[in-house]
């Protein structure tokens, strides 16, 4: 018996490595350098199988600001959601430099690295709380943001047409999830002309009156770093994505790896992260969580190439 196994765990051995070499030369965005992979082959293994599930079986989850959205153009920083309210239609001098501080205050706080996601869940509390009590005394008008997305310098990355009208044919539902704030998002996927009915959206939205002026956000506070509260209360309940147990999740945050608790197991997760910012300081812990990371990519490209890959029959593929 004992001889016998390496005659058996040879063939195995390669088969398998065959195998794994196939997605390297199906999906040849996962060789880039800036893609980095802790486990290549649970990777693989992960692709296969969602692959054969195919699109029925399969969700997109994703975050939006500096996931869908880009976090810098030729140098600049991309404006997110919040940001986008910047703008003196919206909002006066004194609240943008509130806004501004608070920006300066909390942002390096939420990608501080020593910190745990524990430590900064108060603070981003205080955060959005301190902002969006600064919009409503503002009075911001409904009307008027259609205008200020228009102004505002708001980037998908290069590829989303691609990414969202890929999702749409093979009517694979995406739900994006967002700390943001839900009008403003709605307004730059409609802008882009790819709020496609496959579409849900999970955000802060604004609560106007009955004359059209912000008055409160609605709903619970959602913030970086409790969407798994949202995930098992808000994105559990959709009848959309009911059975569907394979799972892409896109994310740039840490805390966007909660996205998909409330998908009901068995499933088949495949999570792929975007580090944009801070990238040495950030790089071993997004390589400890993420199945895929992302450096500096301001493209879908691999999400795309993954989407292609899982939505083709096995022999297309
Ligand atoms: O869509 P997503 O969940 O990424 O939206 C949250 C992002 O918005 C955070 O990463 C945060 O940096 C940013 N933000 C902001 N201004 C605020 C609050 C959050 O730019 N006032
Ligand atoms: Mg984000």
């Amino acid at each position: 018996m004992i001889h016998q196994i390496p005659w058996v765990y040879v063939p195995v051995r390669s088969v398998l490595a065959t195998w794994l070499q196939l997605i390297k030369t199906e999906i040849p965005e996962l060789a880039k350098c800036s893609v980095l992979m802790k486990q290549r082959s649970k990777v693989e293994e992960t692709l296969r199988a969602m692959q054969r599930a195919g699109a029925g079986s399969l969700q997109v989850i994703s975050d939006f600001d500096m996931t869908l959205s880009r976090f810098a153009h030729n140098g600049r920083r991309v404006p997110t959601t919040h940001n986008i309210l910047d703008n003196r239609l919206l909002i006066n001098e004194d609240c943008t430099r509130k806004m501004r501080e608070l920006l300066d205050t909390y942002y390096p706080i939420e990608i501080d690295a020593s910190r745990t996601a524990e430590e900064k869940l108060p603070l981003m509390v205080e955060w959005w709380t301190r902002v969006h009590e600064l919009l409503i005394q503002q009075r911001i008008r409904r009307e008027l943001l259609a205008q200020a997305v228009q102004e505002s310098g708001a980037m998908l990355r290069e590829g989303y047409q691609h990414f969202f009208d890929r999702l749409a044919e093979r009517q694979v539902p995406l739900l994006i999830f967002s700390a943001g704030v839900g009008d403003v998002l709605e307004e730059v996927i409609r802008q882009n002309r790819v709020f496609h009915p496959n579409v849900h959206v999970i955000s802060n939205y604004m609560d106007f009156d009955c004359t059209g002026v912000l008055q409160a956000f609605k709903g619970r506070l959602i913030h970086t770093f409790n969407k798994h509260e949202g995930a098992l209360s808000l994105a559990a309940g959709l009848r959309e994505l009911r059975g569907r147990r394979s799972v892409l999740l896109l994310g740039d945050s840490l805390g966007d790896l909660t996205m998909a608790d409330g998908v009901e197991e068995p499933r088949q997760l495949l999570t792929v992260g975007f580090l944009n910012d801070q990238v040495e300081e950030r790089k071993e812990s997004y390589v400890n969580a993420f199945d895929i990371v992302l450096i500096r990519d301001e493209t879908m490209d691999v999400p795309n190439a993954v989407l292609n890959f899982i939505t083709s029959p096995p022999d297309a593929a």
